[in-house]
């Protein structure tokens, strides 16, 4: 086994090893990028949003052409901006000459318009869901979720994020002005050969799942942004098909958390690092009153091998070199004072969170995530591999729960090997275990993934409030996208 797949993990080799400001020859010596910022589409006012799935040319640095995919543009989507209780009607038509089909990751919507794999929109066709948004303000996203082809269209730039505001987060004063001092920040690893073009390989994948060497921001490696000097909200997306980062900053500041996958925390947590896995978002806060610099660092964790200093002790051995030996960070901030600034200090409350009693809780299930290697006379490799849940490998005429609407459940899940990030369908849950201790304060707001691990139960608390029925179910799945492709996926329904 790898160590990669290992999550107590110590920083091995020499900083420049951590790989995450790695730039390939091709781009060395260019003038840095600007942070690009996806174009913001309001859905909030009733009118639909047309997103055409198409192919495209984008530079991630100057000079250099790639093919990619996108959402009406070259990579990535625009952002999309809805509110609680309003209609989000979208229209996407594809433009491409294969098939695909595009999840809604964190709505809380029927599974009929979630976007799984039995919603394929084919070369040509058009597919208009209607979303009633009814959950509360987060940091959403869409991407591809084609049948065995989630990690390559992914990869290949079908991804955008989701803004859902609503009332409660419109009265705290956090920053809120979209690209100014509220930044979407898609954080992914690509690898590119050399004429610029992305590599990618599901059959080539190894077990930790497909894993780029160079970090791209919003599709851009190593951008600037200008920010005021006050506060700054980053609406962070590992949005990688499989990495897990780091995330931390090269001064080791403190930042705050606010808001997890599923929407706001119950307070601000104060943080000077954390791990984000695939599909995971973190609504952060930095202070740049002080009119500093500020370096995002997205290390990565398959970097730091087994000790008992663990992932803190490294850092710690890490910040303590000079800070030349430091990776290069994956964005800079710069101050520009020209820019108004939000200097109103973070509210001490943010949301509430209703956590069910125990009594609420009518049954439990578990999920045990496999990746054995069969018979074990093959020598490994991805293609080899089983990916299953409960044994079973995702079959589209199979479905694998029932689960009954509007009462809450305990999941306990584990792996039988290595970190993954278990991700549901159609609802946010409540984390009371991760990998077998008390979820910490960042971790005890909304979500939908989490991370299980081999050692020990995950254990998290959900309860659907929308139904999906056998011929579009709900999908749990790991989001490490080449085991979701190889069948580390399952479907249920709610009724
Ligand atoms: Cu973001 Cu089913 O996944
Ligand atoms: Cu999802
Ligand atoms: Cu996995």
């Amino acid at each position: 086994m790898s160590s990669a797949l290992s999550r107590r993990q110590f920083l091995a080799g020499s900083a420049a090893m951590l790989g995450a400001g790695y730039v390939p020859g091709i781009w060395s010596k260019t003038t840095p990028t600007r942070l690009p910022i996806p174009p913001v589409v309001d859905g909030s006012r009733g009118r639909p949003i047309d997103l055409r799935i198409r192919s495209g040319t984008w530079s991630f640095k100057r000079g250099v052409r790639t093919p990619t995919l996108g959402f009406s543009q070259d990579y990535l989507g625009p952002t999309i901006r809805t509110r609680q209780h309003s209609e989000l009607d979208l229209r996407y038509r594809n433009t491409l000459t294969e098939s695909v089909a595009v999840h809604g990751h964190g709505l809380h919507v029927p599974g009929e318009v979630d976007g799984g794999p039995q919603l394929t929109i084919e070369p040509g066709a058009d597919w208009q869901p209607g979303l009633s948004i009814v959950q509360p303000a987060a940091t959403c996203w869409y991407h591809s979720h084609t049948h065995g082809k989630t990690g390559e269209q992914t990869y290949r730039g079908l991804a955008g994020l989701i803004i859902i505001d609503d009332e409660v987060a419109d009265s705290l004063p956090l920053p809120r002005r979209y690209g100014v001092d509220d930044l979407p920040i898609v954080i992914q690893d690509r690898t590119f050969d050399e004429q610029g073009r992305l590599v990618y390989s599901l059959l080539d994948a190894d077990e930790d799942g497909w894993l780029g060497d160079t970090i791209v921001i919003n599709g851009a490696v190593a951008p600037v942004a200008n920010v005021p000097a006050g506060k700054v909200r980053l609406r962070l997306l590992n949005g990688a098909n499989a990495r897990f980062y780091i995330v931390t900053f090269a001064d080791n500041r403190t930042f705050h958390k606010i808001a997890s996958d599923g929407g706001l925390l119950e307070a601000p947590v104060p943080l000077t690092m954390m791990e984000m896995s695939p599909g995971e978002r973190c609504e952060i806060v930095i202070d740049m009153a002080d009119g500093k610099t500020a370096g995002l660092l997205t290390l990565f964790e398959d970097e730091f091998d087994d000790d008992e200093e663990g992932v803190l002790g490294s850092l710690s051995n890490l910040f303590g070199r000079s800070e030349a030996a430091l990776p290069p960070p994956s964005l800079t901030l710069t101050v520009d004072n020209a820019l108004a600034a939000n200097t109103a200090p973070l509210p001490e409350r943010l949301a509430a969170i209703v956590r069910p009693q125990p009594q609420e809780i009518v049954r439990t299930r578990d999920f045990m995530l496999g990746m054995d290697n069969g018979d074990g006379d093959d020598d490994g490799g991805h293609g080899a591999m089983d990916m299953t849940i409960n044994g079973a490998a995702m079959d589209m005429n199979v479905i694998n729960e029932r689960i009954e609407r509007g009462v809450w459940e305990r999941w306990r899940i584990r792996s039988d090997q290595g970190a993954h990030p278990f991700h549901v369908h159609g609802c946010s849950f409540l984390i009371e275990r991760m990998e077998g201790e008390t979820a910490l304060p960042d971790q005890r707001g909304w979500k939908d993934i989490v991370v299980v691990d081999d050692d020990d139960w995950s254990e998290i608390v959900v309860r659907f409030d929308h139904p999906a029925t056998e011929q579009y179910p709900y999908m749990y799945h790991c989001h490490i996208l080449e085991h979701e492709d190889r069948g580390m996926m399952g479907q249920f329904t709610v009724s």
